[in-house]
């Protein structure tokens, strides 16, 4: 018997500890710079791209260029893009953001982050990490 209450508690804790272990070798979103260039062109309606080791993703639609951070607003974890449902979901707590990163279900209680992005006169992106938008911002 208390044997199997030994097993419980690892159990618990290995429950536990998971959600932190993700966060600490998911990828990296803690930029030294805070600025991005994504140099790949966007058709409209492109739907979400990542720009290659960030968090950070842009997207063209019938008004223009965003972009947005893929990081959880409840404790940091990379969120997963589901291209099949439209949605963004976290892997620690299993928040749940829609396409346009506002909050389904949480526990994370705000959308994700849109953040500023600058066109170049040769077509290329740079996305500024530090300075957040509102989720209507497009260039
Ligand atoms: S970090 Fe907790 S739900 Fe994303």
């Amino acid at each position: 018997m208390l044997r199997l209450a030994w097993v419980g508690i690892i159990a618990s804790a290995a429950l536990a500890i998971e959600p932190l272990a993700k966060y600490f070798t998911s990828k990296e979103d803690r930029q030294k710079f805070p600025l991005v260039v994504y140099k790949k062109p966007l058709a409209e309606n492109s739907g979400w791209q990542n720009t290659a080791a960030t968090r950070v993703w842009v997207k063209r639609d019938t008004l223009g260029v965003m972009a947005m951070v893929a990081t959880c607003t409840h404790l940091g974890c990379e969120v997963n893009y589901h291209s099949d449902k439209k949605q963004w979901i976290c892997p620690c707590h299993a928040s749940i953001y829609d396409e346009e990163g506002r909050i389904i279900s949480g526990p994370a209680s705000q959308a994700l982050h849109r953040v500023s992005v600058e066109r170049q006169p040769d077509g290329s992106l740079i996305i500024n990490t530090s300075k957040q938008v509102g989720m209507d911002m497009r260039v």
